[in-house]
């Protein structure tokens, strides 16, 4: 199993405003399975994301990944697994303004140990991948939703993370770009073994995962 999910919960209080986001779940996902999560919005299926891939702490229960229970582990070693074995496509892309799209897609390759001319070539490739050979220079105010979508998918793969968590990654595109990225993501699924969890309200893009999970009210339902 690669990554295992033990009771999770997670409150936020804000002010004297207690949102209960997540109320116990259980997830198991084995390497190399292609799983959706679906639900309505406000349903905990980005939180959910988020605590998988170990940018959020749940309030209780536990995330093992790898076999390692994340909670015991410092926040160096924390970021380093996140570094080397996740990728992750935030719901609001979150690229870094100043740096181009080149930029942008390289600079998880910092730490990884590849040489310039890898990383090049790497970088190259994942921008062709996602269809954006054309734009490498372009910062991300100059690229449209889509396209700097485009851009925080390719950055997710930059050291080719076994586990990908990609948070609706098809939200702002048009329906030959959504093929695109699923074709992506299902070709590394398939020839790489790369696990992937996505969250989408698209059935088109849903039906094309092994398993779909459903979330409502920060629960799982069947
Ligand atoms: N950082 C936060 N602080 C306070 N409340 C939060 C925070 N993040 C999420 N929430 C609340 O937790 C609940 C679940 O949010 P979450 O973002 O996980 O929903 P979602 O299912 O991803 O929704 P959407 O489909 O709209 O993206 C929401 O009611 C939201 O208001
Ligand atoms: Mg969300």
């Amino acid at each position: 199993m690669i990554i295992q999910a033990i009771n999770i919960t997670k409150q936020y209080k804000i002010d004297k405003i207690t949102i209960d986001s997540l109320n116990g779940v259980d997830i198991e996902i084995n390497k190399g399975d292609f799983v959706a999560i679906e639900g309505p919005s406000g349903s905990g299926k980005s939180t959910l994301l988020h605590i998988l891939g170990c940018i959020e702490s749940p309030t209780s229960g536990r995330v093992i990944i790898n076999g390692t229970d994340t909670s015991s582990l410092s926040s160096k070693a924390l970021a380093r697994l996140r570094l080397t074995q996740i990728g992750f496509v935030f719901q609001q892309f979150y690229l870094l303004p100043t740096l181009s799209a080149y930029e942008n897609i390289e600079l998880p390759m910092g730490e990884a140990g590849l040489s310039k001319k890898k990383k090049r070539e790497r970088t190259k490739y994942l921008l062709e991948s996602v269809g954006l050979d054309k734009r490498s220079q372009h910062k991300p105010t100059q690229l449209s939703g889509g396209e700097q979508q485009r851009v925080a998918i390719a950055r997710s793969l930059a050291n080719e993370p076994s586990i990908i968590l990609a948070d609706e990654p098809t939200g702002e595109l048009d329906s030959d770009n959504s093929t695109r990225i699923m074709d992506l993501f299902q070709t590394i699924n398939r020839e790489f073994g790369q696990t992937v969890v996505m969250v989408s309200h698209d059935m088109s893009i849903t039906s094309r995962a092994q398993r779909l999970i459903h979330l409502k009210d920060g629960r799982i339902i069947v």
